[in-house]
């Protein structure tokens, strides 16, 4: 039987992972579940904000459900017991280096958009931005000249199978969407992207479906905003993707709607799926957190860990209905409550 980890974390993290967890039992997929806190809950209680337990649980699990973390209490910690650093770790011990962020317009959502309605309708895409290389992870330093200036470098460099890897990821993605891939990168400049660009194209031929499409960053920045539909899957590296996954997100409005999902195979294996947003501790506690981030997120732990794609629709289709039938929490501009939406999406599934 399958195991499912979920990590609550702090904040609305609990509240909306609450919610997820009820979906996925509805669903009866006969898998078991597991919780551990992380985060400042397991500082609290364990004075570590990812303990080992926590740690053994997400590494024997078949996939996890992280809610967020994040705690005011914790503000004056030394960094390493900082709730944010359990993401971090996570991140780095179970080696996850793909970062998933689909940015879907729901119905009835478009005026949420900073894009007018009529362009922002149309957006239905996912970005897929490599997580461990790139020039965050690259040689770093400071140095002063022989004249007395300071300076600062960070080296940018990918190896060729960290490319590959990540672009397989969006080959076999796009395969089974709109069959239509654009690779970020800025090779009219970069060394690094005329790597990455040469790697992307050696493997076009194992994808004749695929239409395969280059395009540099700042070109993709603006097409973005410009003409959101025609993107439908990207792949880009660790800078890039940083910056347009978080563009491509505010296109679509709301923050409590985006899931996201972190990786190390395209499918089938351990993932770490999670909603985009933070532990919201302004409206912690109170019912009003959105719980459709975290719900999304469940959905795609069962597309890509469990090879469930049928339920993984069922679950967004779900979603979209409640959202069609005028189900809205505060963040979305209505009054029902974290426990009402995930009544609705329960009704409608
Ligand atoms: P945040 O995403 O927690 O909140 C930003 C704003 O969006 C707030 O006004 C909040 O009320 C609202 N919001 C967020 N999620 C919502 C939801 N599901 N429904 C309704 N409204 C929602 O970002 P913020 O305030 O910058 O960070 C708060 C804490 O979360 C910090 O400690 C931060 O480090 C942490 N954080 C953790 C993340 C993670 O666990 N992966 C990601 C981002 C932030
Ligand atoms: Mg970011």
């Amino acid at each position: 039987m399958a195991l499912i980890a979920i990590l609550p974390g702090d904040g609305i993290g609990p509240e909306v992972t609450a919610q997820a967890r009820r979906v996925l039992e509805a669903l009866d997929l006969g898998v078991s579940f597991e919780e551990a806190p992380v985060g400042g809950a397991a500082y609290h209680a364990a004075g570590h904000p990812l303990p080992s337990e926590t740690l053994d649980l997400a590494k024997r699990a078949d996939a996890i459900l992280f809610g967020a973390v994040g705690d005011p209490a914790c503000d004056t910690l030394d960094r390493h017991l900082r709730p944010e650093q359990a993401i971090l770790g996570l991140r780095k011990e179970l080696g996850f280096w793909a970062n998933l962020r689909p940015a879907k317009m729901m119905p009835g959502m478009e005026d949420a958009s900073t894009l007018r309605p009529e362009i922002a309708r149309a957006i239905d895409m996912v970005i897929v931005r490599e997580l461990v290389g790139d020039v965050y992870f690259g040689e770093k330093g400071r140095r002063e000249t022989a004249d007395g200036r300071r300076e600062g470098h960070d080296l940018m460099s990918y190896a060729e199978d960290e490319v590959r890897r990540i672009a397989v990821v969006g080959f076999e993605m796009a395969q089974r969407r709109r069959k239509s891939l654009i690779s970020v990168d800025k090779a009219n400049v970069l060394e690094t992207s005329q790597l990455w660009r040469d790697v992307v194209n050696e493997l076009a031929p194992d994808y004749p479906e695929v239409a395969l499409q280059h395009m540099y960053v700042d070109n993709a920045a603006m097409q973005m905003v410009r003409n959101p539909g025609q993107f439908d899957v990207v792949i880009t590296g660790n800078l890039f993707g940083d910056i347009l996954s978080d563009q491509a997100s505010m296109c679509v409005g709301s923050i409590g709607l985006l899931p996201s999902a972190s990786l190390r195979a395209w499918a089938g294996d351990n993932g770490l799926y999670e909603p985009i947003h933070g532990s919201a501790p302004d409206i912690a506690g109170q019912g009003k957190a959105n719980p459709c981030a975290a719900i999304l997120s469940a959905a795609m732990l069962l597309r890509h860990s469990l090879d469930n794609e049928d339920a993984a629709l069922k679950i967004e289709a779900a979603v979209a209905g409640a959202l069609a039938g005028g189900v809205r929490t505060p963040d979305m501009g209505g009054a029902d409550s974290t426990s009402q939406m995930g009544d609705a999406i329960l009704a409608a599934l």
